[in-house]
């Protein structure tokens, strides 16, 4: 199975609902479909609604983010993965490089993790490296503690999800060769492996996907499907990654 995730981030008010819309007709006339899920994460003000147009479909929704505490409590601002999972949405990012950088630490990660699973969430879960770790060839090292430090091997890993974003291709147009990419997505592979004494679970790439630069990703089996970004937001633009990813 691969996945289609798109991460709208800081973007969307109800009507955007029409590029799900285009997404989900695609969908369902795309001779692939079954070979695929599509996951899109807008902003928690439209998952409720969302999540409720497309019950029956076959777009999930998820949420972005979710609060390290369950059910409820009187952090101002927060949303638990419990309030998260009663209104609709199957799965959470946790632990994009935008929440790391603001503030969320590994033990945070572990317990938002923790409570997403138990709330029946699949998590899809954000690892990365910055230039400056990659420059000084830490990639590997940072992987593997963002890894070990929060997946632990009591998590139901059949619910989680890592998705691998280089910080330094985030937005900016930039991506890893693909030899590069092969190569690390192998490392978090027997990462993974190595934590759960099982099978990997599916890792995705996150960067500057595009339409264009797909037809390079498509040819590294081991990824597993891709967490989209800019190109999300857009029905055509998302649609081309498909379409190019199956051509
Ligand atoms: P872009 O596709 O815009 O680079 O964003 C990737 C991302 O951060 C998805 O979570």
């Amino acid at each position: 199975m691969r996945y289609f995730i798109g991460n709208w981030k800081m973007f969307g008010v109800p009507k955007s609902i029409n590029i799900l819309n285009k997404i989900n007709y695609f969908h369902s006339k795309d001779k692939n479909r079954q070979k695929y899920k599509v996951v899109i994460t807008p902003p928690y003000t439209l998952i409720e609604t969302y999540a409720k147009y497309f019950k029956n479909k076959k777009i999930s929704i998820g949420s972005q983010n979710c609060y390290q505490k369950d059910q409820f409590s009187s952090n101002t601002a927060a949303v638990s993965p419990f309030m998260i999972k009663s209104v609709g949405a199957k799965y959470t990012l946790i632990g994009h490089s935008d929440n790391r950088s603001e503030g969320d630490t590994n033990e945070m990660l572990k317990n938002k993790v923790f409570f997403a699973l138990k709330n029946n969430l699949k998590v899809v879960f954000c690892i990365g490296e910055n230039k400056i770790q990659k420059k000084n060839k830490k990639t590997f090292n940072v992987l593997k503690k963002q890894l070990i430090n929060v997946l632990d091997k009591k998590f139901n890993q059949n619910n989680i999800i890592v998705a691998y974003e280089p910080i330094w291709s985030i937005g900016t147009g930039k991506i890893p060769t693909k030899n590069e990419l092969k190569e690390t997505t192998i490392y978090i592979k027997q990462v993974l492996k190595n934590i759960f004494r099982k099978k990997s679970p599916a890792v995705l790439y996150g960067g500057s996907v595009d339409g264009s630069n797909v037809e390079m990703f498509k040819e590294i089996r081991e990824i597993d499907g891709f967490l989209i970004g800019g190109a999300s937001k857009t029905s055509k633009k998302f649609i081309d990654i498909i379409k190019n990813y199956y051509r």
